[in-house]
């Protein structure tokens, strides 16, 4: 069954961080009164660093339940983690290192190993054993954050990757011959599925032809393919990336 996705424009890339950081606040107070912990997936790409840098400054950095939060990554380039494209390193920077969040409870994917594949296994290892799950149950996150690349690519799901069939590996290791680093770890359709909240943070007018392609024309291109069964799905947009949309 298809999810409803609530798509909330707003005004500029501003307006986009500082709400993005809302719910991220907002998802955690809730799953924390639920569960009592906040399992956080973390977006790559340059988009989510300013909605980083509102979540690691007052008000939002005082409201979070820091010690309850652990922290996991939707994909990352297979570079050292300290390299200039690595994904951990731009959360580290922009929001890990200044929050008072546990360095235990933050799960970099391993895209330093020296074998993609092999790195994949180990973080699906990490995945089982930080969430508790049984073998074969599929982790289910309180809240993954995801953006979309020009040509409807999220986490690293390209258009036509054999990986979009996957039902079987949270995790696996992606050759992407379309981006600047093809080599790239990423969790599968069927975890971003099975979250309970996912809000694509989307900006800037270069993205506005494939926010029609997904939300207007339903084409099939990966970040559409990004349909929680029992999650929320959101779409938050500046209104230079929703100008192209017919609502
Ligand atoms: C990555 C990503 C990727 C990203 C989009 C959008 O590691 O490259 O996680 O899916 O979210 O490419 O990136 P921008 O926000 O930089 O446009």
């Amino acid at each position: 069954m298809e999810a409803a996705s609530e798509v909330v424009v707003v005004a500029d890339a501003a307006e986009l961080a500082d709400r993005a950081a809302q719910s991220i606040v907002d998802s955690a107070l809730e799953a924390v009164a639920a569960r009592g912990r906040f399992m956080l997936v973390l977006a790559g790409g340059d988009t989510p660093r300013r909605t980083y840098a509102r979540l690691a400054a007052a008000p939002r950095r005082d409201a979070m339940p820091w010690a309850s939060t652990f922290v996991f990554f939707g994909d990352e380039r297979c570079v050292p983690l300290d390299h200039a494209d690595s994904n951990y390193r731009m959360a580290r920077e922009t929001l890990l290192d200044q929050v008072p969040l546990p360095s235990e409870q933050v799960f970099a994917m391993p895209g330093d190993a020296p074998d993609p594949d092999a790195g994949a296994v180990a973080y699906a290892r990490t995945l089982a054993r930080v969430l508790g799950l049984r073998r074969g149950e599929v982790p289910r996150f309180d809240l993954v954050l995801l953006g979309m690349g020009l040509d409807g690519h999220t986490a690293s799901l390209f258009p036509g990757s054999p990986v979009l069939k996957e039902i079987f590996r949270p995790v696996a290791a992606v050759h992407a011959t379309a981006a600047a680093i093809p080599q790239r770890i990423t969790l599968t359709l069927p975890v971003l599925n099975a979250a309970t909240n996912v809000l694509f943070l989307v900006s800037g007018p270069e993205k506005a032809k494939a926010v029609r392609a997904v939300l207007d024309e339903r084409a099939l291109l990966p970040a559409g393919m990004v349909q929680p069964e029992k999650g929320r799905l959101v779409w938050m947009l500046d209104h230079a990336a929703a100008s192209q949309l017919r609502r």
